[in-house]
């Protein structure tokens, strides 16, 4: 989402961003110096671009008492100026939950579970993850693929092409510290995309729980951006677990990351290619920024899956590179090259902060006195070890598994762009690489229109999206939730 341009921030969703560099003062023979201030002030400027003015930077309840025991607590919910037809609270099967995770001191984890418009008992289980790191499944709930969209009085508008119309689908917001989930302690907010993951698991084991009657049915995770990381690491942990056959099988059928950051090391060499590509940069540029490719690259492999301070270093040093393209081609959304950041915002998000902090809708969702975070930049830095490592190397045991995976990219994202991502899907090893390779790109067709270039093998597909750039489902409504039907449907797209 929007970052804006001169750094991005992850957006909204996901993204990720890098928090960066200064911009570009170009001298001729360097490339911009990055000022790695990880801190706070960056990312804060990042969030702003998005047009969203959190009051908080994480979210911490003080004083709240520690409850020890794990429980989920959940409500039914009618979200108010839902234009409802006539729905009542009872029909509508929308609910809000909060669930004390058992590996923290005190941390609650809030979700929104939708059921299906369509057939509950049937329709798979699909859970979506907001990236960031940092930002609230809300964002994407409201913008993007939920049931409803904010109209600008704020009331709700019915979305025809929300993606409950085809499954029962949950947000939650992650890691703790984001959205409505907080702690009381913050030694609970999580360092890694690993440690999230213990958080994620535990709550799914509760949700189906409370929802034995859903635990059968398939159950999805998607997500975009930033999730390119979560959603690997938690698919592993899931695979992981469910082969020690406990505590509770979960049904993972597939996974779907959206314009997500995955592998580094593939998606940062691409940023030149793909800007050189789509014009944003001239050849002669583009050969000064390949300078700078190997030792990115090295530094991203220092840094491998593990952490280390090499993570910090590869990411200080690679988003030269990045931040030497959003210096020459000026301010564009690096969300959607197509657009250009008016003023200081590449988005405007800020609804979703002015509707779900209103007092008597959050009396409606059963949240207390906390307040909504957009996003949160405490646990954006927080997690900022994470942002190099790569994540790739755990699908190609899920795959083995028969988990099927759907990479997909509006093709006019820069921060997370299609070609960085055909490239990891394409290098990943595993028994159908070759075939893979060799399958042919074929029209993805929606009512009879191009909608994008798909190429598919076995359990792997890839996916163009057209006319779209890093938030696919707000760009292509349409498209992407025949997309996802098609997908969970095990039919060609
Ligand atoms: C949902 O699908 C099941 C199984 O096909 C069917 O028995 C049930 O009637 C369907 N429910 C609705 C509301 O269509
Ligand atoms: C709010 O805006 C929506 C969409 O423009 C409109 O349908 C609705 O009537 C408006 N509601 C109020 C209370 O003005
Ligand atoms: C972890 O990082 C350190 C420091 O760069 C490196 O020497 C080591 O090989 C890495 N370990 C793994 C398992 O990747
Ligand atoms: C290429 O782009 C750079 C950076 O914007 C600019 O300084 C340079 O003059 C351009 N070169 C040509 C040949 O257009």
């Amino acid at each position: 989402m929007q970052p804006a341009f001169s750094h991005g921030f992850l957006s909204l969703l996901l993204i990720f961003s890098f928090p960066i560099l200064s911009t570009a003062e170009s001298s001729k023979d360097q490339l911009p110096s990055s000022t790695v201030e990880f801190p706070r002030t960056q990312v804060e400027k990042m969030i702003r671009q998005l047009n969203l003015f959190p009051e908080l930077d994480v979210n911490i309840a003080e004083g709240e008492p520690a409850v020890s025991e794990p429980k989920l607590v959940e409500k039914r919910i009618q979200f108010p100026h839902l234009s409802d037809r006539g729905a009542t609270v009872e029909n509508l099967g929308h609910h809000a939950g909060y669930f004390r995770l058992p590996h923290t001191r005190s941390a609650r984890m809030f979700y929104f579970f939708f059921e299906s418009r369509n057939n509950r008992s049937t329709d798979p289980v699909v859970v979506w993850l907001t990236g960031g790191p940092g930002c609230s499944g809300s964002v994407a709930l409201f913008y993007e693929n939920g049931p409803f969209h904010l109209a600008d009085n704020l009331s709700l508008i019915w979305n025809d092409f929300g993606w409950d119309k085809v499954s029962n689908l949950i947000y939650v917001d992650q890691p703790i510290g984001t959205g409505f989930s907080y702690t009381s302690y913050r030694g609970d907010i999580r360092k890694s995309t690993e440690a999230a993951s213990v958080d994620f698991y535990d709550f799914l084991q509760a949700f189906f729980r409370r929802h034995p009657r859903y635990a059968k049915n398939d159950f999805y995770i998607t997500g975009e951006s930033y999730a390119g990381h979560y959603i690997p690491a938690f698919s592993v942990r899931i695979h992981k677990a469910n082969r020690n056959k406990k505590p509770r099988y979960i049904n993972i059928k597939g996974i779907a990351i959206g314009n997500g950051l995955t592998n580094p090391e593939i998606q940062y060499k691409s940023y030149a290619d793909y800007a050189l590509d789509m014009k944003l940069i001239n050849q002669s540029y583009y050969n000064r920024l390949r300078r700078s490719f190997p030792l990115c690259q090295l530094q991203i492999k220092r840094c491998g899956n593990n952490g280390s301070l090499s993570c910090l270093m590869a990411l200080a040093y690679c988003n030269r590179i990045y931040d030497g393209i959003l210096g020459v081609a000026g301010d564009i959304n690096y969300y959607d090259i197509r657009k250009k950041c008016e003023g200081p915002l590449c988005y405007d998000f800020s609804d979703v902060e002015r509707y779900l902090n209103q007092e008597h809708v959050r009396t409606a969702l059963g949240v207390g006195d906390i307040q909504f975070l957009s996003c949160s930049s405490s646990v954006y830095t927080a997690m900022i070890r994470d942002l190099m490592k790569n994540f790739a190397g755990g699908i190609p045991a899920l795959l083995q598994a028969g988990v099927k995976l759907l990479v997909y990219a509006g093709e006019y994202d820069l921060i997370c762009n299609w070609l960085g991502n055909s490239r990891w899907v394409a290098a990943m090893k595993w028994y159908g690489q070759k075939g893979f390779q060799k399958a042919p790109s074929t029209s993805f067709v929606v009512d009879g229109v191009m909608a994008g270039l798909k190429k598919s093998y076995g359990p792997l597909t890839f996916l163009k999206v057209y006319n779209a750039g890093h938030m696919v489902p707000m760009d292509q409504p349409k498209a992407s939730l025949e997309m996802l039907t098609r997908w969970m449907q095990g039919q060609p797209l």
